[in-house]
């Protein structure tokens, strides 16, 4: 597959403006200013392009609930979340670090389609590195007239404010984002009124993830018929990155058709298992939150939104995590669940109490300490969390407690019993 969001990353230089515009950079933004904002819109929905931080929503349908009248009392804003904190997930990185003006250009192409005046792009605390070349970027961007007063010659104005997080996992989620936004602490908001209605300080609000605006400028260059012949079928289509870590060979962020199957991703692209002589046991395929599949579960599976879905686990951000039969399922557990723990908000009940009551059952039984019923004591803990909260965090701490325990229930008896892991006990 030709490479759209990384395919000039390996060059010298790749993040200032000269080598961009070299790659074509800011031609699609040309081309999209003085065309029809609606139809724009509409073919970013003909491109099937769908949401890349997680839940996969249509692209251009969301930007359709935008309203088509905006004023200065009531603007239009876009965000762009550059949060990235879910465990393994990395791949924003690249393009925040070695790629920033495909995203700007794709942020001024979104903000134009939707009429905003501003655009923010938010980014995670811990992104130095990226937040400094971003700066450094949009300033270039600025004094090239892609960015802020009368936009190539165009009579339209649009600022774009580059705003770094705190080093907050929640505020990722587009609401809490928005109120890290206004300078408050990073709550997530009850829905509705959704974002289109009113978001960030109250004015219709569209937040995309950092590599679903990057795909703009391909769909306004090719056409939305080239973008939606990539990938497996119409409803996953497009170039996708994958974030693989773990025991494989040859880690990293990998530009690939959307719907490569997961095997294929670990032996062809990623060298293989890390230890030949180790099997594969496990593979979370996106990000902490969504459910683990077994080996065999791991078998001819194309990886996009539906094909992961229908194996009973998520697409999320693709970030695929493969562990080998070495690996004690019992730490892996409470590592995660004392994450979602430390990073629960407090405002909902199930969440504020829920998460830290699995990280303490979990550390007891990893510990040797674990006590008979505390299995089903997990799971009716992780069954009552689910969707009875304000945002899905509860959901993400539950959702992989439910099924470790499923799936790997005799390494959870066998430490409940032997006080120690069936892994270490070879
Ligand atoms: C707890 C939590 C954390 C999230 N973190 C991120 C994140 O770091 N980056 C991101 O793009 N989306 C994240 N999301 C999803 C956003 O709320 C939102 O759906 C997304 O930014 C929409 O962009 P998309 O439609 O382009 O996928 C998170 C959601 C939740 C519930
Ligand atoms: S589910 Fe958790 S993180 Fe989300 S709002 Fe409620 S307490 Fe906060």
């Amino acid at each position: 597959m030709e490479k759209i969001l990384t395919s000039f990353i390996d060059v010298e230089a790749p993040h200032t403006i000269e080598v961009a515009r070299a790659h074509g950079v800011y031609d699609g933004l040309k081309k999209s200013i003085g065309m029809d904002r609606d139809e724009l819109i509409a073919s970013f929905k003909a491109s099937g392009l769908r949401g890349r931080g997680g839940a996969g929503f249509p692209c251009g349908v969301k930007m359709s609930f935008m309203p088509k009248d905006p004023s200065p009392q009531r603007p239009s804003y876009l965000i762009c979340n550059a949060d990235e904190s879910e465990p393994g997930t990395f791949k924003d990185r690249v393009i925040l670090e070695k790629n920033p003006h495909l995203l700007i250009e794709g942020m001024m192409i979104s903000s134009y389609a939707m009429r905003c005046s501003c655009a923010f792009l938010y980014i995670r605390g811990e992104y130095g590195h990226a937040a400094r070349v971003l700066f450094e970027a949009v300033e270039e961007a600025r004094k090239a007239g892609f960015v802020g007063k009368n936009i190539l010659g165009s009579g339209w104005d649009c600022d774009l404010v580059v705003h770094r997080g705190a080093a907050a996992y929640i505020c990722g989620e587009e609401t809490a984002l928005m109120d890290s936004l206004e300078g408050g602490r990073g709550n997530p908001r009850l829905k509705p009124p959704f974002p289109a209605q009113a978001g960030l300080y109250g004015c219709p609000t569209t937040i995309n993830n950092v590599e679903t605006l990057s795909c703009l400028p391909y769909i306004v260059e090719h056409g939305p018929e080239a973008f939606a012949a990539i990938g497996r079928n119409e409803r996953n289509t497009g170039p996708k990155l994958f974030a693989v870590s773990g025991h494989v060979k040859t880690p990293g962020v990998f530009e690939l058709p959307m719907g490569i199957p997961l095997m294929e991703l670990i032996e062809d692209v990623c060298g293989g298992m890390l230890r030949p002589d180790k099997k594969l046991k496990a593979v979370i395929p996106g990000g902490s939150s969504v459910p683990v599949l077994r080996a065999e579960e791991c078998q001819d599976l194309p990886l996009d939104f539906d094909a992961v879905a229908e194996r009973g686990s998520m697409f999320g951000s693709a970030a695929v995590m493969v562990m080998d039969e070495t690996t004690d399922m019992v730490k892996v557990l409470a590592r995660i669940s004392h994450f979602y723990a430390h990073e629960s908000c407090g405002q909902c009940t199930p969440c504020r109490e829920g998460t830290p009551w699995l990280e303490k059952v979990l550390q007891r039984i990893a510990r040797g300490g674990g006590r008979e019923g505390d299995l089903a004591l997990l799971d009716d803990m992780a069954a009552r969390m689910m969707g009875t909260t304000i945002c899905p965090l509860a959901d993400a701490a539950a959702m992989p407690v439910r099924s470790f325990v499923e799936k790997f229930r005799e390494e959870f008896e066998y430490y409940i019993k032997h006080g120690r892991s069936m892994v270490s006990a070879g």
